[in-house]
């Protein structure tokens, strides 16, 4: 088994971690200290060097969404960290922010000094009230103590940090549906560059914003703190993909749980960490329900960014939600769950996932009904073909690769379960343990 050292868990067992009191005995807020004394540039730098990729979904490299906001802090610029956190098989960020709330704060301050920015919001999941509760009081305790409000630690440098709570719509985790939300609009997604401007020029309120996911931020503390060159000796895998991930496993695993992962580490070793697979490995989503299927071989590829779709094709690490299938589990009625996931959440605005997603909705709820049509499957390919490429949003596309990889990989299982109405494990499992 390959070494697993913990960045950003090196202290999540300790008990009172998420006070500030315990979280200052174990170094906290030592990174901001640090980042009060460099300039925004060296602080891009290190971030670059560490080649931080976001932890939200798109892996996009951290340091080159930041060259591109304006850094004068005469004019008014946002931090805005996403915790809505809404990827069926994710939770990671909320045991970042139940747990080492303190961790994400500075994070935060650590991302406004690179930023030379003063304001941060943090967009919580709605339903997200422990979470929630767990942020604001870390905030309230930095604020006695300093660390967040005027003349931080006497800097002469002011910082402030909101909470805000969604309502519960997955597509307010879209970035730009976020910031819609963020200012009390309805949370559509907005326009895109070419055709708008990126966010870092014109986003909330129309002023320059960067949307940040919870953990990526977070990992700015240990960058920070060991520097960025030697951040990018944690890997196992692509030079592109360094340093260690928050993975959210669960389905059929022996231990179910958030753990931190060196990237690159090999995917059995991913299973074994979290306990093993329940049973024979029929199947698993990589990184959040968007992601899709993938086959249950191979299974010793480097598990990053790179590592995945390379042998896979179509799939990714996403927001690191692996969730794990047995051969006990009917293929047809979990893609239809989530299909209908994606139904209830598309915002409506565009035709291809407004209507597309309606009428897959009803083609799975009528095989489900024992009444499917052996041309329900090529029907499914042709309605996901449709919406492919053509949705003004990610969760479109998101929506269809879970159907997508589920026909490519079970379409012998669709027909069964279509002419029979039900689903026949192939071999006895055992599901002890
Ligand atoms: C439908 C949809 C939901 C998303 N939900 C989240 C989310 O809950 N949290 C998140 O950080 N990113 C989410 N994203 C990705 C964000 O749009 C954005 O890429 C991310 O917050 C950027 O942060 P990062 O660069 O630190 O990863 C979502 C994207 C889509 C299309
Ligand atoms: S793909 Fe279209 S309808 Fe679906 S969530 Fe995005 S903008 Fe809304």
């Amino acid at each position: 088994m390959q070494e697993q050292p913990q960045v950003l868990y090196k202290n999540r067992y300790v008990p009172g971690i998420n006070t500030l009191e315990v979280y200052l005995q174990h170094g906290g807020y030592e990174s901001f200290r640090k980042a009060l004394t460099m300039t925004p540039d060296a602080i891009i730098d290190e971030v670059k060097a560490s080649g931080l990729r976001g932890r939200g979904g798109a892996g996009f490299p951290t340091s080159v969404k930041w060259v591109a906001v304006p850094k004068n802090r005469d004019q008014e610029h946002f931090l805005i960290i996403n915790a809505d956190e809404g990827e069926p098989g994710t939770a990671k960020d909320r045991d970042l922010m139940n747990a080492l709330p303190h961790l994400m704060i500075e994070g935060c301050l650590c991302s406004l000094m690179a930023l030379n920015a003063s304001k941060c919001y943090i967009y919580i999941r709605g339903e997200y009230i422990e979470p929630w509760k767990s942020v604001q009081k870390a905030i309230n305790e930095a604020r006695k103590a300093g660390f967040i409000g005027k003349n931080v630690l006497g800097s002469g440098l002011d910082f402030e940090i909101y909470t805000h709570l969604g309502a519960g719509a997955y597509e307010c985790g879209e970035e730009s549906a976020l910031m819609s939300s963020l200012m009390g609009e309805r949370g559509m997604p907005r326009m895109k560059p070419p055709y708008a401007p990126l966010p870092q020029v014109k986003g909330v309120w129309d002023k320059p914003s960067v949307v940040n996911n919870v953990e990526t931020v977070s990992t700015l503390v240990p960058i920070l703190a060991m520097g960025g060159a030697e951040y990018t000796k944690i890997g196992y895998g692509s030079p592109r993909s360094r340093g260690t991930k928050l993975f959210s496993i669960s389905g059929h695993v022996n231990k179910p749980g958030i753990y931190e992962i060196v990237l690159g580490t090999p995917f059995n070793e991913v299973l074994e960490i979290a306990g093993g697979v329940k049973g024979k490995l029929k199947t698993y989503i990589p990184g959040g329900s968007s992601m899709g299927f993938a086959p249950p071989t191979p299974m010793d590829y480097p598990f990053d960014y790179e590592g995945i779709p390379q042998n896979t094709k179509t799939l990714g690490l996403g927001s690191g939600g692996l969730i794990v299938f047995n051969d006990t589990v009917p293929i047809v009625p979990l893609a239809a769950r989530l299909t209908h996931f994606y139904h209830h959440e598309s915002c409506g605005k565009c035709t291809p996932c407004r209507e597309g997603l309606n009428w897959m909705a009803k083609i799975y709820d009528r095989i489900l009904a024992g009444a499917g049509r052996e041309s329900d499957v090529d029907l499914l390919w042709d309605i996901c073909d449709n919406i492919r490429g053509k949705s003004f949003c990610p969760l479109g596309e998101g929506a269809i690769w879970p159907v997508m990889t589920s026909l490519t990989l079970f379409r012998d299982e669709y027909l069964q379960y279509i002419r029979t109405g039900t689903y026949t494990p192939p071999v006895a499992v055992t599901t002890a343990g």
